[in-house]
């Protein structure tokens, strides 16, 4: 009896945990799929220096602190985002020694994967089967940054009862078209490769159309309602009905000129839907900001998937819908077919326990954990004399190495403008250049540990420097 009594209080337990259990099953079953390393230091000291340095896209967690290139900061708006972010993160969490390779793409490609260590992404639009690990996207901006938005608009939430609010599906976006050249003239590929976001965005937006009652699903500017002309540039896979072709007509019929809506107004509605973004149909931003409204979340059916989606649930956490079932799903949550205040319920869990800041933190953590475990990378970066020797025998010519500082505020969250904030970490990211040239900086942060228990490791330092240097030069040629 008192077995059973301990087990069910260990399933409850459990259970209360599954969300990071999931995502974390997920992100160890991506790294099966990486070669496993022989546990040697020439072999960690390889993967390592494969990762360090590739100037657009490799980062270093060391001793607490961020480092990466000048010109991964210089290389795209959301490489110095990341790096923000990033940087919050280690103020807040303490994550262990781990380098890897950025790739700030929405697809999930990954320019720098070379096939050994995966590639840090931030979605993956064709599911979980591409390459790569799955790091938080690069518009929570920073943790502080996050927590205030979303304590702004829960407070907002919280002055809005459920059954108050407005009883429709709510979004408001933009339409482009993604059509490209085709495959052989200047800048072309697959012309139709990036138009599933826009396809679904148009098919969702014509639904407002065909189901007013229900769907209020609209492109906040007539400027920015600017769907492919199928006539024009063909898309077989995505075909257009004619309540879509009628927008494509006339933008106007599915066009809300109220212009941009603050996401605390959301909070007027109790269904709000996520649709795939307009540049290559794979994850879209709104979404980090729908779990803390206290609305019903509604997916659109698409193959994208982003790092917590593992814990994720149709009908539990949200509700997948398409041009057919959007209108009948809001009835059924009206009419209590769904139960939507089960699945509010569940979506708060999704805010504080998958996208809550600490969260976006302690996730980094068990990633970097993961990681670290899979590749040995302890072997390397943990022991300070191995790692200063493997900086100093480490080929950075060329490299202008920065530190990424947090962005410190006022001690209150709510201390700062929301706005002016969010448009200067979206084009800076803090950072001071190391002392000396190439790696110095580095090896002399890891001698600095080093020089403090260099007699005990004195015999150890030296049997590991001539593997690691053996592993280097091998590397090289
Ligand atoms: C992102 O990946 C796609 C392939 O899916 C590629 O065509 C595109 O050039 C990449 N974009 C960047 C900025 O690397
Ligand atoms: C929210 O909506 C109300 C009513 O439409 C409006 O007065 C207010 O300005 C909106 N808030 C923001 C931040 O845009
Ligand atoms: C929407 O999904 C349902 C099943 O959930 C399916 O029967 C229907 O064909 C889908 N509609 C579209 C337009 O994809
Ligand atoms: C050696 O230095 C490291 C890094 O500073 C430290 O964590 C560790 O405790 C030290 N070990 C001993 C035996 O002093
Ligand atoms: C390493 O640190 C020790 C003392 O901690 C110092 O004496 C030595 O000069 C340093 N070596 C290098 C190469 O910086």
């Amino acid at each position: 009896m008192r077995l059973l009594a301990r087990l069910l209080v260990v399933g409850a337990a459990a259970a209360a945990s599954d969300f990071d259990g999931r995502m974390i099953a997920a992100l160890e079953e991506t790294l099966r799929r990486y070669p496993a390393l022989p546990k040697s230091t020439e072999a960690v000291a390889r993967y390592l220096d494969d990762v360090l340095w590739r100037p657009t896209s490799s980062v270093l967690v060391y001793e607490g602190r961020l480092f990466a290139d000048r010109r991964f900061l210089d290389a795209s708006e959301k490489n110095r985002k990341h790096a923000n972010f990033m940087a919050s993160v280690l103020r807040r969490e303490h994550v262990r020694n781990v380098a890897y390779v950025f790739s700030g793409n929405s697809t999930g490609e990954c320019a720098a994967d070379t096939g050994i260590a995966p590639c840090w992404v931030i979605a993956k639009a064709r599911g979980h089967a591409q390459r790569g690990v799955l790091v938080p996207n690069p518009y929570f901006h920073d943790a502080a940054y996050w927590e205030a938005v979303r304590s702004h608009v829960r407070a907002r939430a919280a002055t809005r009862p459920f059954a108050s609010r407005i009883p429709r599906a709510f979004w408001r976006g933009h339409i482009r078209d993604s059509w490209h050249a085709p495959e052989g003239t200047p800048g072309g590929g697959d012309p139709c490769g990036d138009e599933f976001g826009n396809w679904a965005r148009l098919s969702a937006v014509s639904r407002s159309v065909e189901d007013p009652d229900e769907v209020d699903v609209k492109c906040w500017s007539g400027a920015k309602c600017a769907p492919r002309d199928a006539r024009v540039h063909r898309c077989d896979a995505l075909p257009y009905t004619a309540a879509m072709g009628a927008v494509v007509e006339d933008p106007s019929i599915a066009t809300d000129e109220g212009g941009h809506v603050a996401k605390e107004n959301f909070t007027r509605y109790k269904y709000v839907l996520n649709l795939p973004g307009s540049t290559t149909g794979s994850y879209s931003r709104n979404l980090n900001h729908l779990w803390f409204l206290n609305s019903v979340v509604l997916f659109w059916d698409a193959p994208f998937v982003e790092w917590y989606f593992p814990a994720l649930t149709d009908g539990v956490t949200h509700v997948v819908v398409n041009a057919t079932t959007l209108a009948p799903t809001v009835r059924a949550l009206e009419g209590g077919s769904l139960d939507a205040p089960k699945i509010l319920e569940a979506a708060a869990r999704v805010d504080e326990e998958l996208v809550c800041p600490r969260c976006l933190a302690k996730y980094v953590r068990s990633l970097a954990t993961a990681v670290r475990s899979r590749f040995n990378v302890a072997k390397v970066l943990d022991d300070p004399c191995l790692a200063a020797a493997f900086f100093r025998s480490l080929d950075c010519d060329g490299l202008g190495l920065v530190e990424i500082h947090s962005t410190v505020r006022a001690a209150s969250a709510n201390a700062f403008d929301l706005s002016k904030d969010r448009r200067r970490l979206s084009t800076s990211a803090a950072s001071t250049p190391l002392i000396g040239t190439g790696c110095a900086g580095l090896a002399e942060i890891a001698n600095a540990s080093c020089g403090l228990n260099a007699t005990g490791l004195a015999h150890h330092h030296h049997h590991h420097h001539n593997a690691l240097f053996k592993a280097l030069r091998t590397t090289a040629t």
